[in-house]
């Protein structure tokens, strides 16, 4: 029987502005996902927050994209939505953006990665969690995990990684994706994925020589675009996503070094800046300064038939404080552009945000230079 890893999260509510998940939130999501366990829908869940986003974490058999699994999600955002106004939270309901579920959680708001694989006989699991970013944000360490010999050693030296790896990338606003092979087709790949909000790495597959079954995905991300969705600005993707690590795949260290650089991501305040990704642990996940910096999770587990040990909070380590402290300083440098570009994004990438409505009152006062 294969086992089905999904994160499905929405921002329902923040607390106080767009910091943090109230505990409430999280008492409730805990409750409800522990009566689909005793129900056997779900074989084992664990609820996190990252910033304001709701996180739930859930194995079961069901595969991917299933109705009763995405119908317990929403039913949880929902239930979460009402507890949001009751406290007066900031934002109620942000991310659920239909009032009629149709079975499916796609396009309504909430983000989601899920991947269906055949257990190994230890299978070591990491579930990433970003805030104040978009998907695109996963681009960079996705690619050094599974295509960069500079981060990831077992891609020269184990004899398992050596082949490379298969990446699966969207074009988001196309609605259009490609497979490309790694090492192969490398250069052709940051050709694309260097443009991080328009091409993002959906999925990464084994390739066909590996040990692994080939069209079992080892990472998935999340590449819901609020925007296209809701036409306007309702908050930045916060994307989510899932590693496989270990045995013929990039090592837990491996994947973790990924996040050593504090790389720029566009988001933060207003979804309308670029700044540092800052790995935190869960008890830094709140977004303080400016909205931000954004910043990623990482929960780590270990499954045996789609249980879940206790997770480890993977970025609670000084190993990370140096990242911490340059992320600090990026921050600082960046900040004082205040409204200038680089720090603030590009025309292009505004044009989803509040910042038409002031140039539509403009419009007007502009003549024709002769
Ligand atoms: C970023 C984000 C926040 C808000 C900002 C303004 O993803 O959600 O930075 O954009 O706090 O929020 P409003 O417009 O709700 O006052
Ligand atoms: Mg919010
Ligand atoms: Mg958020």
């Amino acid at each position: 029987m294969k086992t089905t890893f999904s994160i499905i999260k929405a921002d329902v509510g923040g607390w106080p502005g767009h910091a943090l998940v109230h505990p409430d939130l999280i008492e409730l999501a805990n409750k409800k996902l522990a009566v689909a366990k005793k129900d056997k829908l779900l074989i084992d869940f664990h609820v996190a927050h990252c910033g304001d986003d709701l996180e739930l974490i859930m194995t079961h058999n069901k595969g991917v994209d299933a109705e009763e699994i995405h119908c317990l999600s929403w039913d949880t955002f929902c239930e979460a939505t009402e507890k949001a106004r009751d406290l007066g939270l900031y934002g109620a309901g942000q991310d659920l953006l239909s009032d009629a579920f149709s079975g499916n959680v796609k396009g309504m708001g909430p983000g989601l990665a899920e991947i269906e694989f055949t257990e190994r006989k230890a299978e070591p699991v990491i579930a990433f969690m970003m805030d104040k970013t978009e998907p695109g944000a996963f681009n960079y360490p996705i690619f050094k995990m599974f295509a960069d010999p500079f981060n990831t050693a077992g891609l020269i030296i184990d004899p398992s990684c050596h082949d490379g790896f298969v990446f699966e990338v969207w074009d988001i606003k196309e609605h259009k994706n490609v497979m490309m092979k790694s090492p192969e087709e490398m250069y052709d790949l940051l050709a694309l994925i260097g443009a991080k909000s328009r091409f993002v790495i959906k999925r990464v597959f084994p390739k066909t020589s590996s040990k692994l079954p080939s069209k079992e995905a080892v990472s998935a991300i999340s590449t819901e675009k609020l925007y296209q969705i809701a036409g306007e600005y309702v908050g930045k993707d916060d994307p989510v996503g899932i590693v496989r690590a270990q045995s013929g795949l990039p090592a837990l260290g491996e994947v973790l070094e990924a996040f050593s650089h504090g790389h720029l991501v566009s988001g933060w305040m207003r979804g309308s800046h670029n700044g540092p990704l800052m790995p935190v642990s869960l008890k830094d996940a709140q977004c303080t300064r400016f909205d931000g910096p954004p910043r990623v999770v990482a929960l780590g587990f270990q499954l045996k038939n789609g249980k879940l040990t206790q997770p480890v909070d993977l970025f609670d380590d000084p190993a990370f404080d140096y990242t911490r402290n340059k992320a600090q300083h990026v921050m600082e440098y960046m900040r004082r552009h205040g409204p200038f570009e680089p720090h603030r994004l590009p025309m292009e990438d505004m044009e989803y945000t509040t910042l038409p409505k002031v140039m539509k009152k403009l419009g007007p006062r502009f003549k024709k230079i002769k």
